[in-house]
């Protein structure tokens, strides 16, 4: 994000939901080494505060002010309302990162519908909720900054995860409608499509292929989000290219490899 010379020189603000783990956490270690000021929710505050203490005592931190906010993103009406509480504590923000997700194996025509139910909510209705805040408090100042990591799940139609890439299809394809009626508002959209990153939202997904680790992968989503990118692999190899072969294999290939 680039700073004209009239604007005052606080640090930049992003703001990060599903700080507490994963990806979420290693974006903010990152953007707190680059010397932005953090505005961290998830439900878990023990976890974001144990974060903040990391972040405070570590050398080569340099945020100057970390905010926290518990935050449930399931809770549809409570988003806006608890966001701009932590919007308010920073006073200015010019990014803000919807990550809060979950994933979980389901399966079509099995009944999994508590589970598929799960994941639209927290994943699609959680994310356009925080969208929404974003944007409405973005508006009046006219400029600002939002991305979704959705996943390259997004583009390509994996067994077994039929809610989860449902859920970031609805919520890639939400974002690119959004930049179209934000953009006369002065803000910018990005959507991030992960590969495979390591963290707790599956068990064993460091086997999976080219998996990588969080803070690499939080390194290249912050060059992108500061470079205002509007879409971006991560990594870019090998899923930038594979994600269209993926989708031309024959069914009869995935129903081998999905045994
Ligand atoms: N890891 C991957 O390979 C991968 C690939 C593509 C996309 N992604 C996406 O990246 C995002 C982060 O995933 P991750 O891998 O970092 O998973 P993770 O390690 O399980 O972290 C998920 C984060 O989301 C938060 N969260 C979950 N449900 C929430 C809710 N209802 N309200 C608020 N926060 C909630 C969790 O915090 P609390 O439990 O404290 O609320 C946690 O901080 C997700 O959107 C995921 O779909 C991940």
């Amino acid at each position: 994000m680039s700073t004209s010379p009239t604007e005052p020189r606080t640090a930049p603000a992003i703001v990060i939901t599903g700080a507490s783990a994963g990806i979420g956490r290693a974006l903010a270690c990152e953007f707190a080494k680059r010397g932005w000021r953090l505005g961290l929710a998830a439900r878990r505050l023990d976890a974001l505060s144990a974060l903040r203490d990391e972040l405070h005592s570590q050398p080569g931190s340099d945020a100057t002010q970390i905010e926290l906010l518990q935050l449930d993103v399931d809770d549809e009406e409570t988003v806006a309302p608890r966001l701009s509480m932590l919007f308010s504590a920073l006073g200015t923000v010019d990014v803000v990162v919807v990550n809060a997700g979950i994933n979980a194996f389901s399966s079509v025509g099995r009944g999994d519908l508590a589970t598929e139910r799960r994941i639209l909510r927290t994943n699609l209705l959680g994310a356009i909720a925080t969208v929404d805040a974003a944007a409405a408090f973005f508006m009046p100042q006219r400029r600002g900054h939002i991305v979704a990591i959705a996943s390259v799940a997004a583009k390509v139609a994996v067994p077994r995860q039929a809610a989860y890439c449902a859920s970031k299809a609805g919520l890639a394809h939400y974002m690119d409608s959004a930049r179209i009626e934000l953009s006369r508002h002065g803000i910018t959209v990005g959507t991030i499509l992960p590969g495979f990153v390591v963290t707790d939202i599956m068990p064993d997904i460091g086997k999976y292929p080219f998996a990588i680790a969080a803070d690499v992968a939080a390194r290249d989503m912050a060059r992108a989000i500061i470079r205002g990118q509007r879409t971006a692999y991560i990594p870019s190899f090998p899923w930038r290219w594979a994600h269209p072969l993926l989708n031309a294999l024959p069914t009869s290939l995935w129903r081998r490899l999905n045994r």
